[in-house]
């Protein structure tokens, strides 16, 4: 059973890409399942400068971040909404950098295309009453044709006729609110249709059965890595609704948005950032919306790595952690960015939330409930210390080390690694 799922435990952006990219130095594959290129994934990576001092940093929104081990084969799985622009522009800046793609990224058939009405639509709902604070990539109107069983999926590409008919019927029944951006100038359903059959050319190689592939791969016991994008609490189902995204970034989606079974699952790893973020609106109980916010957001570089928005801050907040661990079946944690907490004299942990003078222990996904609550905190003293060059768990100061076995103890779950910088030798593993 040698798939592995990492999923983000939070509002996205736990540092994902990081960990992703550190556990591909033992995985054959790694698959993406759900979202699309509203994931931004930094990857620090050493250049190969005779020291190997020097890194260098990339953002993935849609190929996987196993890309940068030569050995790994990197899977979109039918889960995905494939935007061919962003992806295109990807494979071209990482050929650039020297870092080939050509037979080892596979492309599931049966992923559904972003439009580019999509992205149109996304703005024009975006100027509604309900402001989600998307990223503008077009994944709700993307999910919304999946459902609704109107999307165009990659293999229509093949087919002309196909696509132009389902491109027709899509564009017309959109028509009346595309025109409130277009006023009265129309799509031109050939060029889309011209420009997407010259997408099917040049992606034509990547494009396969990928659960065929997976299934096979887990047959031969090669070992999988699942990526999810985004976090628990911005799953469509399990998120702080209706701010969430579109799709399933909670474990669960995996096997869905692969084309598994559950009985092939091994391990599910949650990533946690030391803090809480959040980038679009919604709750965020935890949030400092004063100078230690402020700090976090500076020390933490806490810029959105798709749009650039400026990251919300908070303290870390277990009550959401708890429920997250829940609807994930997380078996251990992989604890990112505790030396952004380094200078403080105090770092603060919500234990419980408190609301109309009752504890509530159990995270509340209700948007009523949620506003209510008031985070009951536990203080720390901070450790005062640098520990970007620590490399071993034992030699993280003896107060680090104190927050990391609290929140282990609060959560019920292990600490399995921890991160104390960008780059992959900043990753220590926890006995
Ligand atoms: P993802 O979407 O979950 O992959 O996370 P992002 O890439 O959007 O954001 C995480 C940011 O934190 C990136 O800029 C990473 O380079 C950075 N990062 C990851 N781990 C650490 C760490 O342990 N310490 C610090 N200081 N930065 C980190
Ligand atoms: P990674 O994979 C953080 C947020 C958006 C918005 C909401 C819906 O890098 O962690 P969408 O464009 O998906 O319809 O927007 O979800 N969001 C993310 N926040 N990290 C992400 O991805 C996100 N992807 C979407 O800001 O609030
Ligand atoms: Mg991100």
């Amino acid at each position: 059973m040698p798939v592995q799922i990492i999923v983000g435990a939070q509002w996205g952006d736990e540092g994902k890409g990081k960990i992703v990219d550190h556990l591909s130095e033992n995985a054959d594959i790694v698959a993406r399942y759900q979202g699309g290129a509203n994931a931004g994934h930094t990857v620090v990576v050493p250049t190969a400068d005779p020291g190997g001092v020097t890194s260098r940093e990339y953002v993935l929104h849609l190929i996987p971040s196993g890309i940068f081990h030569k050995h790994v084969t990197c899977v979109i799985g039918n889960g995905v909404v494939l935007d061919p622009v962003a992806l295109l522009t990807e494979i071209a800046q990482l050929r650039e950098l020297g870092i080939p793609v050509g037979g080892r990224l596979l492309i599931s058939h049966n992923a559904h295309l972003i439009m580019p009405y999509h992205k149109l639509l996304d703005s024009i709902r975006e100027q509604g009453n309900q402001k989600i604070g998307t990223t503008g990539r077009g994944i709700g109107p993307a999910y919304i044709d999946k459902y609704t069983r109107t999307g165009i999926r990659v293999v229509d590409l093949l087919d002309r006729d196909i696509l132009s008919k389902k491109l027709k019927r899509n564009i017309e029944e959109n028509n009346q609110l595309l025109s409130k951006v277009y006023h009265s100038k129309k799509l031109d359903v050939d060029a889309i249709i011209h420009e997407y059959q010259e997408f099917d050319k040049l992606i034509d190689e990547y494009v396969t059965d990928t659960s065929l592939f997976l299934n096979n791969a887990l047959k031969r016991k090669k070992k999988i890595l699942a990526e999810g994008a985004q976090g628990a609490l911005l799953d469509v189902d399990h998120g702080t609704y209706p701010f969430v995204t579109s799709s399933s970034p909670t474990s669960g989606g995996a096997c869905t948005g692969l084309g598994i079974p559950p009985t092939s699952i091994n391990s599910v790893v949650g990533v946690v950032k030391a803090y809480s973020t959040r980038v679009g609106n919604g709750p965020l109980p935890t949030e400092l919306e004063n100078e230690i916010g402020e700090r976090l957001r500076k020390t933490g570089g806490e810029y959105g790595a798709t749009t650039g928005r400026p990251r919300r801050c908070g303290w870390l907040d277990l009550v959401s952690l708890r429920y997250s661990i829940r609807i994930n079946g997380i078996q251990k944690i992989a604890m990112t960015k505790l030396d952004v907490l380094d200078d403080f004299d105090e770092i603060r942990v919500c234990t419980r939330y408190r609301a109309n003078g009752k504890n509530i222990e159990n995270f509340p996904t209700d948007l009523r409930t949620l506003s209510l609550v008031e985070p009951v905190y536990r203080t720390f003293k901070g450790w005062k210390a640098k520990i970007s060059g620590v490399r071993s768990y034992s030699k993280l100061p003896p107060r680090a080390r104190a927050y990391l076995e609290a929140i282990a103890s609060g959560l019920g779950t292990k600490v399995w690694m921890v991160s104390v910088g960008a780059r992959r030798d900043q990753t220590l593993v926890a006995r």
